[in-house]
């Protein structure tokens, strides 16, 4: 079922474990995140990126798609289909086209911005049932082969943000999208105990999921992250495992591309990688 996120959020900050949130870039990659979460009986949100998003032909194509997929693969467990890092277009193109969660994610901006444009969506998503991800602290990553520093957000301005009325409030603890540098100083666990000090109930998302050692994971859910977002590693292991098969040239010679050859070994790589992630944040079993 294509549901908010709100639901399975609040139950898994009440219950101490995380749900995944599992970045999709094209139908074997979805199919694959949600036979598992079906099969680990997990709740599981589906994020796409705005670029992810124009891959896969515009927001009402991915719509149809994990809709589909959810009837057509018999999908009971819940499932989310969330806006990752959206720009206030973007979000209400999303909200516009059904999507069932949004993050609109206002951190490069000025925080009376921020705010203010988060403010603007805080309606439209409550009447609509959406649920609303906001964003404090930039979250880093590499840009032109430089890997930035993770910010970590300022609990004031998280407190203000969380009391607009959003669902969730992703902040910056010092965590980064992609691979983490050799001399990472780790998650600031004093900035995300300060936060939740601030914030209260409202369920924290950990960004950057790729890369973190799993017991900084499970200090951070027991310190309120509720959802975790995953996309590099799924990318990693797709790419290792497709390299693999071509390496030793199974079943390619004057054959053509056939998909559901070339991209299995891939697929089932995905599967694993998520099992793996539903297993750690603890939602096996929590659908
Ligand atoms: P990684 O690519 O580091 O796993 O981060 C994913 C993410 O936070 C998407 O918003």
């Amino acid at each position: 079922m294509l549901v908010s996120a709100k639901e399975m959020l609040n139950k898994a900050r009440d219950g101490k474990y995380a749900v995944g949130q599992f970045n999709i870039n094209n139908l074997e990659w979805t199919k694959a995140i949600l036979l598992t979460a079906e099969e680990c009986k997990s709740p599981v949100i589906l994020g796409v990126s705005e670029g992810a998003g124009k891959y896969m032909c515009g927001y009402s194509t991915i719509v149809g798609m994990v809709k589909g997929m959810i009837e057509n693969l018999h999908i009971t467990v819940p499932v989310a289909l969330h806006l990752d890092h959206g720009t206030f277009e973007g979000a209400k193109a999303c909200i516009n086209a059904g999507f069932s969660s949004i993050m609109f994610d206002g951190s490069h901006y000025p925080i009376e911005e921020n705010i203010a444009k988060t403010t603007a969506l805080v309606n439209t998503c409550d009447v609509l049932g959406i649920s609303l991800e906001a964003e404090v602290g930039a979250i880093g990553g590499e840009e032109d082969g430089v890997i930035g520093k993770g910010e970590c957000a300022d609990p004031k301005e998280c407190k203000m943000v969380a009391d607009l009325g959003v669902t969730m409030l992703a902040a910056g603890i010092g965590n980064i999208h992609g691979k983490y540098p050799a001399d990472w100083e780790g998650l600031s666990f004093d900035t995300l105990e300060k936060i939740k000090a601030e914030v209260g109930d409202m369920p924290l998302v950990l960004h950057g999921g790729t890369g973190i050692p799993d017991d900084m994971i499970k200090k951070a859910i027991s310190l309120g992250v509720a959802k975790i977002n995953v996309n590099t590693e799924c990318q990693l292991v797709f790419q290792e495992a497709t390299r693999k098969y071509i390496e030793e040239g199974k079943d390619l010679q004057g054959k053509g591309f056939d998909p559901r050859k070339l991209l299995a070994p891939g697929f089932e790589a995905i599967k694993a990688t998520v099992k793996e992630k539903m297993e750690l944040f603890g939602s096996v079993n929590k659908a």
